[in-house]
């Protein structure tokens, strides 16, 4: 198998990327299209991960007290390397939530200080700020509404840049957005706000794999990921990109030895490799998660996965007659749909498409309106689309 293989099919050809199905464990009564909010991970990151946890089991001093941080540190070199970043900035955190608190409790706020997010971010980040903020004795932060619908880059980065503030100090933002699964121009927005003097963190769990990533070109400030997203890798796995201009103020979360003892923690992302006895198997098999990848090749999954997405946009579309926020382009939406649909209550057609059409789909409530987003992995096809189509046509004329 090599990424020319897997290039060379044209994305549309279901029957060509059938075998890929094999890969994944999932149910055989289940069409699942929500990769975007828990993807699981193919057979060989399955394996890997078995491997270093029998290792554990099988001598646990061994693998401790000499394995362990070895392994921790190569594994992070893999990813640093992918994601094009300096290992030294890189800490693995059981995913982009826990990456965001530790942003959040560490970056220094006063009370007269400002937060900035979008409308589009992630309810649980928003919360994470408050909380940042109340703490603080700071105002709540303040949320930025992006244009709707979606056209230009340089409306989205006037959006923010015009709310800014002198007491802004930080603004969040998500690389990909979770309720309407949208691209964010953050090359853009971060050489604006970089020139006004404003911290960015991006919140960026969706995009390992849909995108490339740089973050030393990039240069944000701080960058919070999950990889048990697309990238596919064990639940439990994610990272924290720090600049070298913050990584004086994190605090770790959990204070325990930071590396095993004698050796002492060197750097901030230390303190992360030992933080109590714990499996870490999640953070070791990253690497089998990117060499699988890398095996398809990143463009053909790309390719693959947003043949799908757009297949879904267009029946959806055709079926409701409503526009999508994104313009039709690879570079506004990646593996996810996203699509509006008529008011109804989000909860009830949620449950129906999976109790009567075994679909797992996530039905959003976002801005007032109703959304359907649609997650394509390597393991879905056209049918599982048109199943989808066919159980919303029939669940929505019953006024659901
Ligand atoms: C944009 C965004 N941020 C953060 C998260 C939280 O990710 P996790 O549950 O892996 O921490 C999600 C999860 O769907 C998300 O979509």
């Amino acid at each position: 198998m090599t990424s020319t293989t897997w290039l060379e099919y044209d994305p549309e050809d279901d029957i060509a990327w059938r075998p890929l199905r094999a890969f994944w464990r999932l149910r055989a009564d289940t069409i699942y299209l929500n990769h975007g909010s828990f993807g699981p991970a193919p057979e060989p990151v399955h394996l890997n991960q078995a491997r270093w946890k029998h290792e554990l089991d099988a001598q646990p001093m061994d693998f401790f007290v000499r394995a362990y941080e070895p392994s921790w540190l190569t594994a992070r070199g893999a990813l640093a390397n992918w994601i094009g970043a300096q290992p030294d900035e890189l800490a693995f955190v059981e995913n982009a939530t826990a990456a965001m608190n530790v942003v959040a409790d560490s970056f220094p706020l006063d009370a007269d200080d400002e937060v900035l997010l979008t409308d589009h971010e992630y309810g649980a980040v928003v919360r994470i700020w408050e909380r940042a903020c109340r703490r603080a004795g700071a105002k709540a932060p303040r949320i930025v509404p992006l244009p709707r619908p979606f056209r230009t880059t340089d409306e989205v980065v006037e959006a923010i840049a015009s709310q800014l503030t002198p007491s802004t100090k930080l603004v969040v933002v998500s690389h990909i957005t979770s309720p309407t699964a949208v691209i964010l121009p953050v090359e853009q927005i971060v050489a604006r706000l970089r020139a006004a003097g404003v911290a960015v963190a991006i919140d960026g769990p969706h995009a390992p794999a849909q995108v490339d990533l740089d973050l030393d070109t990039l240069d944000c400030d701080f960058y919070c990921a999950s990889c048990h997203k697309w990238l596919s890798a064990p639940f439990g796995s994610g990272f924290l990109f720090v600049a070298p201009r913050w990584q004086s103020v994190i605090q770790p979360p959990l204070l325990s030895w930071g590396r095993l003892l004698p050796a002492k923690p060197r750097n901030w992302a230390d303190e992360f490799i030992w933080s109590g006895t714990r499996d870490p198997s999640p953070y070791l098999a990253v690497p089998s998660a990117i060499e699988f990848l890398e095996s398809i090749g990143r463009l053909a999954f790309r390719r693959r996965t947003h043949a799908l997405a757009r297949y879904a946009r267009q029946r959806i579309t055709s079926l409701t007659g409503l526009e999508p926020l994104v313009p039709d382009d690879p570079a506004w939406y990646g593996t996810m749909a996203h699509c509006p649909l008529p008011p109804g209550p989000p909860d009830e057609l949620q449950r129906a498409l999976w109790t009567e059409c075994g679909i797992e789909v996530p039905i959003v409530h976002w801005g007032g309106d109703r959304f359907v987003r649609v997650s394509c992995h390597l393991y879905n096809h056209r049918a599982d689309l048109d199943r989808l189509v066919e159980g919303l046509d029939r669940l929505l004329a019953r006024g659901l």
